[in-house]
């Protein structure tokens, strides 16, 4: 796997049918040092499973009544990662989630990219004024990423960030849709 070129096509899209194998093995096969690094709690990851296929029944439905929302990240026609947003309160507020679910993929320039991508379209799904990103402080990987987007850390604390987690510490980010311009406006075609 090369790493990112601009004749590369990125695309962020709704939830297909197609693509919900590739994220249930992303959830099923996740490895102990990648359950540690997520701080996930390895006895409730089964519960994103049902999840998906919920994902998958809210695709067509107006964003107003919306409270969770999934985008697909597709490289050169392939998924290849995804973003969740999720206690959306439309015209107000959403927390981001983020994963470049085929590992050859990541650390090649793409997730930021995608990332800024999907940032612009929930702002713009949901008329949002702010989205937060609370990814673990031991989890090099986002932190490096929002910071390279000019993104910063607000305030450290511990919290149960999602319900796939178990109690950590937490890097809280805060981005608005000015942040989001400027990041974009930044990166490197
Ligand atoms: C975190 C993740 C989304 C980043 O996507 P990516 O495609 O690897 O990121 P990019 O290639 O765009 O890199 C963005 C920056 O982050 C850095 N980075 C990415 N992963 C890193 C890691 N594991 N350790 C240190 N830096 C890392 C890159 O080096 C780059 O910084 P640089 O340009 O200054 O070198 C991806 O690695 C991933 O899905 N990891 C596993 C799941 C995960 O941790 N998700 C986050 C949950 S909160």
């Amino acid at each position: 796997m090369a790493t990112h070129a601009p004749t590369d096509a990125l695309r962020v899209r709704e939830l297909t049918p197609a693509d919900v194998p590739l994220l249930k093995a992303y959830w099923m096969n996740l490895t102990a040092s990648d359950i540690d690094r997520l701080s996930l709690d390895p006895a409730k990851i089964p519960s994103r499973l049902a999840q998906i296929e919920r994902y998958l029944q809210a695709t067509g439905t107006p964003y107003r009544t919306r409270t969770s929302d999934l985008l697909i990240w597709e490289l050169n026609g392939a998924a290849i990662g995804m973003s969740s947003l999720r206690n959306i309160r439309f015209g107000e507020y959403g927390e981001i989630h983020l994963h470049v679910v085929e590992p050859a993929c990541r650390r090649r320039g793409y997730g930021h990219r995608f990332f800024v991508k999907s940032l612009e379209e929930y702002f713009r799904r949901f008329e949002l004024n702010l989205i937060v990103c609370e990814p673990s402080s031991r989890n090099p990987g986002p932190n490096r990423l929002l910071q390279k987007l000019g993104f910063t850390v607000t305030r450290t604390y511990r919290t149960i960030p999602s319900d796939v987690n178990r109690e950590h510490d937490v890097n809280h980010y805060e981005i608005t849709a000015a942040l989001v311009k400027a990041a974009a406006d930044a990166i490197v075609s």
